[in-house]
Formats: structure tokens, C-alpha cells, sequence
């Protein structure tokens, strides 16, 4: 064993990124990982019941928890109490996430903007206008616990579907009313010990299914990074800095020290003078996001591992001290027939072994192997991802492995204006 050494939990795009980002320099066990880990020569795919026995027995130097459903389940706590070191919050903090009443408590407590909320228990108490509100079961409901309702009937239906369980369970004790705001939307992650944190390159993802942010909600179809001044200026750049200094220390101040990832779901809306409010906590990296912020991060020589794995003693901030970012990162989401609705296992992907340019690389979420051929094993099935000097040839490169001649399978879904905010062309 390699004295660097990392458990990955989680089978995602995000999981990938990691061990992308770590594979060259640390030996990886993905649990359970997808076709993308089963290929890398430094990745050992396994599946694991109890991953507090595993790392220990496996001598695991860091355990990296991608999504939020160990996190909330207080997978870290368990690490911990075994003496391990982890990635992660305890299931405390991790209520950031899970909790949408914790998090409206919290940021009303310690001054930080988020929309106008308030608690229902029953379908009677709903008298608003539906167009003007958002509607969010109070819990983890898979990416789907968010609608923004057109009509009022739309609104009745949903909350009703909510209250019945009908949201993986998450509206059963209560369903947040929000004030619907609008305007650009940025995912900034910071790195955090509970005392101090630093703030990653900001990304944007792409959360509706279709071009033009047409069509219904998904986990999201595309991202790049870093995001440009003329989206979120020096003034606003400095006001999320805030809200991510407020939340570390008012967490520590509530006794909950958040040590880990955090990701805050920041919205600059047009009705607070496009001020940042928080639209969401999460209590890991946002998948697309990951994928091209880890990319810029790597290339720019930062040791991503270090840096993670400080995150559960002394924050090692000074990995980011005089590091350019110079590049910039796109990624393509290929989602399965159905998506998001259902999805399509079993298609066989082509294309994966195409020669591409520079930069340009494919981060797998839901694929499995079948045999040789790599296939769809669910919803959001890979990303192209590139990198490069600057988004216009990412997004060019990126765009030019897709298709006929270069990636595909059938039935794929795609958006063909990813970045297009922050293109010039
Ligand atoms: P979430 O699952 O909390 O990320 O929400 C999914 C998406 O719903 C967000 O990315 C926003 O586009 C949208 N959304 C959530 N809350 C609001 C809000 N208060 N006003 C407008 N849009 C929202
Ligand atoms: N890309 C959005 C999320 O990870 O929640």
C-alpha cells in the first residue's frame, strides 16, 4: 500500500472526478465506483457493507464521502469515533443539507440572506400564489423535493403528493413555502476544518433538462468553471465570501463545527439588487460541479488530496497561496432515455475510446461494464469534460468528441449550450 492512500464512496461523475484527480499519485478503492474507477489502473472497485472495517483493515490513509445520503446517515461520525480521518460533516452539520427548517433557522439566526420561508403542515395552510413561490420538502427527496408550481392546481397536487410520502418521505414533517427570486445562480464550495475555510473557484451548473434552462429540473446537465467577473463581480464575489464566513462561524458558535465540503447553492437575485441570497445548503461537492472544478484545481499543481484531507485537522489553506487559475473547465452531462423521469440501463456506449484532443476526457456517472462494452446504468450516465486555456475552446473541444464519429449511445440526451453565459462565442 502507498502511504497515499483513499477510500471513495459513492458511484457517481463526482466520485470519478476524485479519482481522476487523486489516481496518479494515490492508491484508490472506489465503493462502489462505476465502469469509469473499474478501468483506472490505481482504482480497485469494491463493494462494501461496513466502510469503517474496510478502511481500517485496507490501512486507508483518507475516506472521501461523495454524496450527501452516508453523510446524513452519519457515516463521518463513525470514522471519527474509530479515529480515521474522513471527508465529510458530522450528521449534525450535515442537517446544513438535510434539514431545510435547520438551514432557514440557521441563516435567520446568524444574519445571512436566504429567500422568505415558511412551514406548512397540511394542504390548508397553502394560500399563496403559485407562481410566486417554490415549493421544497422538508428533507432528502433524490434531487426531486424542489418544484416551482405554474398553476395553482399544480401547487395543491404537489404539496398533497408531499404530505403523503409520495418525495421519498421528505415533506411528511413539513413542506417549506419559499419566495420565488430570480436571477443567475452560482455553486461556491468551501473547504473547512470547523474554524477556518477557503473558498474553491466558483462554477455554474446547468439544472434544467434542455437548452435555453427549458424543460424540467434534473441533478444537473452540464457545468464550467471558473465563472467570469462580468457574472459575479469583485463586490458579490466578497459577499459570498461573507455568507460562507458567516456559516463556518456560526456553526462553530452553535457548537457544530462543519468540517468538510460545503456547498452553498447561491442565487444573485434581481429583487435584493442582485445581492447573493443562499438558495441551498449541501453538505458535499455538487456533481457536475466537481468534475471541472477539481480539473482546474489539479492542473494548476494543487495537491487536491492534501488539501481534502486537512479538512480533518488544520485546514492546509496555503495549497491555494499563488496559485494561478488559468484554465478553465467544461463538462457535458449524456443522460439515458427518460431522464429525468426514468432512465435507460443497458445501451452500449461508443465512442469512449476515440482519440480526443488535448484536455478533453470523460468522467462516467452511471455506467457499468457488461463484458468488454462499457453501458447506461442509469440516469445521468457520463460527462465530457475538457479543459483549456480559456471556455470557448473547452466548450469547442468538448462539443467535437460528440456524436456519430465520437461519443455516443442510444437515446442520449444533451444540452448543446453549456457555458454559454460565459462564452463569447
Ligand atoms: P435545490 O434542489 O434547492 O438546488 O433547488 C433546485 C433549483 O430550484 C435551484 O437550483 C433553483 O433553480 C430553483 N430554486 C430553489 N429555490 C428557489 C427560490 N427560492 N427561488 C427560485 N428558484 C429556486
Ligand atoms: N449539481 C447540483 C448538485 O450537486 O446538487
Amino acid at each position: 500500500m502507498s502511504e497515499r492512500s483513499a477510500l471513495i464512496i459513492g458511484n457517481g461523475g463526482r466520485e470519478h472526478a476524485f479519482a481522476k484527480t487523486l489516481g496518479d499519485y494515490v492508491t484508490i478503492y472506489a465503493a462502489p465506483g462505476n465502469a469509469g474507477t473499474a478501468l483506472m489502473p490505481n482504482v480497485t472497485n469494491v463493494d462494501v457493507d461496513d466502510p469503517v472495517a474496510f478502511a481500517r483493515e485496507h490501512n486507508i490513509d483518507v475516506t472521501i464521502i461523495g454524496p450527501e445520503a452516508p453523510l446524513v446517515a452519519g457515516v463521518a461520525d463513525d470514522f471519527r469515533a474509530a479515529g480515521l480521518t474522513v471527508v465529510g460533516p458530522s450528521k449534525i452539520a450535515a442537517q446544513l443539507e438535510s434539514s431545510k427548517s435547520f438551514a432557514c433557522d440557521f441563516m435567520e439566526r446568524h444574519d445571512i440572506a436566504y429567500p422568505k420561508s415558511r412551514t406548512i403542515h397540511t394542504v390548508d395552510q397553502f394560500t399563496d400564489e403559485a407562481t410566486s413561490i417554490v415549493i421544497k420538502a422538508d428533507g432528502l427527496a433524490g434531487g426531486k423535493g424542489v418544484v416551482l408550481p405554474q398553476t395553482q392546481d399544480e401547487a395543491v397536487q404537489t404539496l398533497t403528493a408531499m404530505f403523503d410520502g409520495a418525495y421519498d418521505g421528505a415533506g411528511i414533517n413539513g413542506v417549506l413555502i419559499q419566495e420565488r427570486l430570480s436571477g443567475p445562480e452560482v455553486s461556491a464550495f468551501a473547504l473547512s476544518d470547523g474554524n477556518d475555510f477557503v473558498l474553491l473557484p466558483f462554477a455554474q451548473d446547468h439544472k434544467r433538462l434542455k437548452d435555453g434552462d427549458q424543460g424540467p429540473n434534473t441533478g444537473g446537465m452540464g457545468a464550467y468553471a471558473p465563472v467570469p467577473e462580468s457574472i459575479v463581480s469583485p463586490a458579490q464575489y466578497e459577499k459570498i465570501r461573507d455568507i460562507a464566513r458567516k456559516t463556518i462561524d456560526g456553526m462553530k458558535a452553535d457548537g457544530n463545527p462543519y468540517k468538510g465540503i460545503l456547498y452553498i447553492g447561491v442565487m444573485l437575485a434581481e429583487q435584493r439588487g442582485a445581492d447573493p441570497v443562499v438558495i441551498e445548503y449541501n453538505a458535499r461537492f455538487g456533481d457536475p460541479e466537481t468534475e471541472v472544478v477539481l480539473t482546474i484545481l489539479a492542473n494548476a499543481g494543487v495537491d487536491v488530496y492534501e488539501l481534502l484531507k486537512s479538512t480533518d485537522s488544520t485546514l492546509n489553506a496555503s495549497q491555494l497561496d499563488g496559485v494561478t487559475l488559468n484554465q478553465s473547465a467544461l463538462t457535458i452531462c449524456f443522460a439515458s432515455a427518460g431522464y429525468p423521469e426514468s432512465s435507460h440501463k443497458g445501451d452500449v456506449i461508443l465512442g469512449l475510446d476515440t482519440d480526443f484532443p488535448d484536455g478533453v476526457f470523460v468522467h462516467h456517472a452511471a455506467t457499468k461494464l457488461d463484458g468488454d462494452a462499457v453501458v447506461t446504468n442509469g440516469g445521468r450516465v457520463l460527462y465530457v469534460t475538457a479543459v483549456a486555456d480559456d471556455i470557448d475552446t473547452a466548450a469547442a473541444n468538448a462539443y467535437s468528441v460528440i456524436g456519430e464519429s465520437g461519443v455516443h449511445f442510444d437515446g442520449m440526451q444533451y444540452r448543446t449550450d453549456i457555458g454559454k453565459q460565459a462564452r463569447t462565442k
